[in-house]
């Protein structure tokens, strides 16, 4: 790892010194020739140990000793004194200087400081970055899926979360737009500040404008005290504006002025207040056909659309059922000290077959319901809601337009192997293939590859 150096010293002979010496060690060296300069530098960034004098014009080193240490903890500084006075360096080590040399500098013991404090830079670096990784992941763990689909959505989100372009998430009812959003500020550098969420269908039009703006005291009647609104709370923050489809039009061209200008005031109010706000909505209108008929505007549109994540149906993505399913009976079997913990085969295929028109909400509720009904620690086809049941026994597999066909082959076997009470030699014969094909079938997809139902 290079990293590099920032000297500070108004005494041009030694700043160039010191500048040197550090290099044919080799680090990369910056100077600046006093504090102010040193001060100006190290905002910048990327730098990763500063060495600096104690008394210059202008800003002394005690002073920018603490602004460093205010602004990043953890980046040593050495400082250098000229009169080897003890106190002066005593009172910067209290200050939080990593150690200090006494001029005329022995580059030496330079040499090995520098070395030794950046040997803890680089640990406080490594340990960072795993910390910054482990919460990176728990954010995800919120969100179940596996399926190619949804870990391209998981990479949307890393890249747009450090951003601060606003994200429009669409997708139908239940596929978990809400634990995007989650995730979307979890992970962006405002975590530490609010996510603050609005429900934009649940509010009458007029409630909705001094929900999101806030009012001054007397601006309508029940106005009783002052109100500050979502965007002022969301200051530094996430604003996540919910079912965004469902805005009126004069709430549109109020938004879109926020959006535009970053002001807005409150209702009944004259003062203009800055925010400084993320803007995450989520949608499961499909915006663009609103545009058409003219109920929502589309410069609206394009500023709440920089960047789009569309969360695809749960039947487009049937590869996450398996740790869906697992995942919902494990919470539910606690829920309710039940001691529920698998799913027969039958069922399962019940499962795969339907096509979930309310997405992951529905599987969830449907989990909850079987683990409820289930008489024993496997829940069969009789304990799920009764929309589920498949026709499988008819004699007939339907498998949905647009169905690729991958997914389709999963449907296929799976319906075969239900229709054949999991018989698995029968559903290889049937199907034509060998037994050891249909076995390493169901493993890939998650179906275990147990000998039962011989
Ligand atoms: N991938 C997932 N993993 C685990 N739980 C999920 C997942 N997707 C959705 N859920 C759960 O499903 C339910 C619905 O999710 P969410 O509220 O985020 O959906 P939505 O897309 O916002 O729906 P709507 O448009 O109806 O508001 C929640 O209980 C959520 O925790
Ligand atoms: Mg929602």
């Amino acid at each position: 790892m290079r990293f590099k150096l920032l000297v500070v010293d108004d005494e041009k002979n030694i700043r160039e010194g010191l500048a040197a010496s550090l290099e044919m060690d080799g680090h990369a060296v910056e100077t600046a020739a006093d504090g102010d300069e040193g001060w100006r530098r190290f905002q910048k960034g990327d730098i990763d140990l500063v060495i600096t004098d104690l008394r210059m014009p202008g800003l002394g080193g005690e002073e920018l000793l603490k602004r460093i240490g205010s602004e990043t903890p953890g980046i040593p500084v050495i400082v250098l004194t000229g009169h080897g006075t003890v106190e002066t360096a005593v009172e910067a080590m209290r200050n939080g200087a990593y150690d200090f040399l006494t001029k005329p500098i022995n580059l030496d013991r330079l040499s090995l400081l520098v070395k030794r404090a950046l040997k803890s830079r680089e640990l406080e670096l490594r340990h960072r970055r795993m910390e910054e990784e482990l919460e990176h992941h728990k954010q995800f763990e919120t969100i179940i899926g596996t399926s190619a689909p949804m870990r391209r959505v998981f990479d949307t989100i890393s890249r747009v979360a450090p951003a601060k372009a606003s994200v429009l998430i669409t997708g139908e009812s239940g596929v978990g737009k809400e634990l995007v959003a989650d995730a979307i500020h979890g992970l962006s550098p405002r975590r530490g500040k609010p996510l603050i969420k609005v429900h934009c269908a649940a509010l009458a039009a007029s409630l909705l404008e001094s929900e999101l703006f806030g009012h001054e005291k007397g601006s309508f009647t029940g106005a009783t005290a002052r109100k500050r609104g979502r965007f002022e709370l969301a200051n530094e923050g996430t604003l996540f504006l919910d079912e965004i489809g469902e805005i009126d039009q004069n709430m549109q061209i109020k938004l879109l002025r926020v959006l535009q200008e970053k002001k807005f005031e409150r209702v009944g109010g004259e003062e203009t207040i800055e925010t400084d706000v993320r803007i995450v909505a989520a949608t499961n209108k499909d915006l663009k056909a609103e545009i058409e008929k003219g109920t929502f505007r589309e410069d609206l549109y394009f500023r709440l659309n920089v960047v789009n994540i569309l969360v695809p149906p749960l039947r487009e993505r049937k590869d996450d059922l398996p740790l869906l399913i697992t995942s919902f009976l494990k919470e539910f079997a606690a829920e309710n000290g039940k001691p529920v913990d698998s799913i027969d085969e039958k069922a399962r295929a019940a499962i795969y077959a339907y096509d979930w028109p309310g997405n992951v909400r529905e599987l969830r509720n449907c989990m909850e319901s079987a683990v409820v009904m289930a008489k024993g620690p496997v829940i069969t086809e009789a304990d799920l809601p009764p929309t589920l049941r498949t026709k499988n026994d008819e004699g007939w597999i339907r498998i949905p337009l647009g169905t690729t066909l991958e997914e389709s082959e999963k449907i296929i076997v799976r319906d075969t192997l239900s229709f054949l009470k999991g018989n698995k030699s029968r559903t290889a014969e049937v199907l034509a293939i060998g037994r050891k094909t249909l076995h390493r079938k169901l493993a890939e997809w998650g179906e275990g590859s147990d000998e039962s139902g011989e």
